[in-house]
């Protein structure tokens, strides 16, 4: 991929914008915005173990990308007073790599653990044993001589991300303690992380420029901080450097994202499933040759936030555009289309 082929509204971290997320990340419970549920939850689970002495149970944490699963874990190692070890599913493809990272754990730690769904099922299993009882087998040999030597290893958390608990076997999800269920973020909330990320980065933004952004950035705080860094370049490049609503909706139609935080592929969509399909149902293959794009595009990243945002359902039968789509679209519904027909210009 090239950076042209990047959305500025893409859920997914940038390679070349790990830095700077870094730096925008809150480091305590009580900085972190939004997710007043998980938080007040969380923040019991950590109290009450600490009362206690102990670690606390495992923790798992699900939702889609950008919501802050990965800053939320490190808040946990903080909170805790804790060194946290960081992998991943993919990263874990034998046993002997999880073996290595567990055996190095000091009493206390934090292991996180990544798009856990992705690990390989050796590993998974020697993971099972590991939350448990703070054991590992350890294999030595192969066929019949194989023996397996009982190891112990320090009581740890183990700290869990997901982005499709769905795909989680049931025994490593029943291990967990604790799961907590990231939500899409509120208008005010981005308006929050907005502004505090204005701060941080020395970015002159005013409330109606932080209502601008927040409002087309999917519920989601990683593309908040992203079209905020854009909408920068723009005030500074064009303007004097503040961003104000003008500023904000200026820069934002440069980089074709509109006022629902759809973007061009999103357009693209909606667009041939209204005006090529007359509303659909259409199955997704024909949809992405349509647009020319792969299927797996069109599902995984386009499709999730128009289902959400009631303007694409998706139905046995294919594809299907709503009322709304059409409405946005400038177009009038034909009488079959579902959703509201009511012109009602909001999707949330
Ligand atoms: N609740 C929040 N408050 C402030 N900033 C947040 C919050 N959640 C996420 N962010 C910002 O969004 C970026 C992406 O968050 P991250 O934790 O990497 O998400 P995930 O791991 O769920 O993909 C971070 O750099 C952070 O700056
Ligand atoms: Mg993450």
């Amino acid at each position: 991929m090239n950076e042209e082929d990047y959305s500025p509204v893409s859920a997914f971290a940038e390679p070349t914008e790990r830095d700077v997320e870094t730096t925008l990340r809150p480091r305590r419970l009580d900085e972190f915005v939004g997710q007043p549920r998980v938080r007040e939850q969380l923040d019991l689970v950590l109290r009450g173990a600490q009362q206690r002495g102990q670690p606390p149970d495992h923790v798992l944490l699900s939702g889609p990308p950008g919501l802050g699963k990965t800053s939320l874990s490190m808040i946990i190692a903080a909170e805790l007073g804790s060194a946290i070890r960081i992998t991943s599913g993919p990263a874990l493809e034998r046993a002997g790599d999880l073996a290595a990272m567990l055996s190095n754990l000091v009493e206390g730690d934090v292991l996180f653990i990544d798009e856990i769904h992705r690990m390989a099922r050796p590993a998974e299993e020697m993971l099972y044993l590991a939350m448990e009882d703070f054991r590992v087998d350890v294999v030595v040999g192969k066929g019949p001589g194989a023996t397996s030597i009982p190891l112990d290893i320090a009581p740890f958390t183990l700290v869990g991300a997901t982005t499709r608990s769905g795909s989680l076997t049931g025994p490593l999800r029943d291990r967990f303690g604790f799961t907590g269920h990231m939500e899409f973020y509120s208008a005010e909330e981005l308006e929050q992380v907005v502004h505090r990320s204005a701060t941080i980065l020395g970015i002159d933004l005013d409330v109606a420029g932080g209502a601008e952004i927040a409002r087309r950035s999917r519920g989601t705080p990683r593309i908040a901080n992203r079209l905020l860094r854009r909408v920068r370049d723009y005030a500074e490049v064009r303007a004097d450097g503040a961003v104000t609503r003008q500023v904000a909706r200026a820069a934002l139609e440069v980089y074709d994202v509109d006022e629902l935080g759809l973007d061009r592929l999103d357009r693209a969509v909606l667009g041939a499933l209204v005006r090529s399909f007359g509303g659909g149902p259409v199955g997704v293959s024909t949809l992405a040759v349509a647009v020319g794009e792969e299927p797996t595009t069109v599902e995984e990243v386009c499709e999730p936030f128009l289902v959400r945002a009631g303007m694409l359902a998706r139905t046995p039968r294919g594809r299907v555009a709503t009322a709304a789509a059409w409405l946005q679209l400038g177009l009038t519904p034909p009488p079959q289309a579902p959703g509201e027909t009511a012109a009602s210009g909001s999707t949330r």
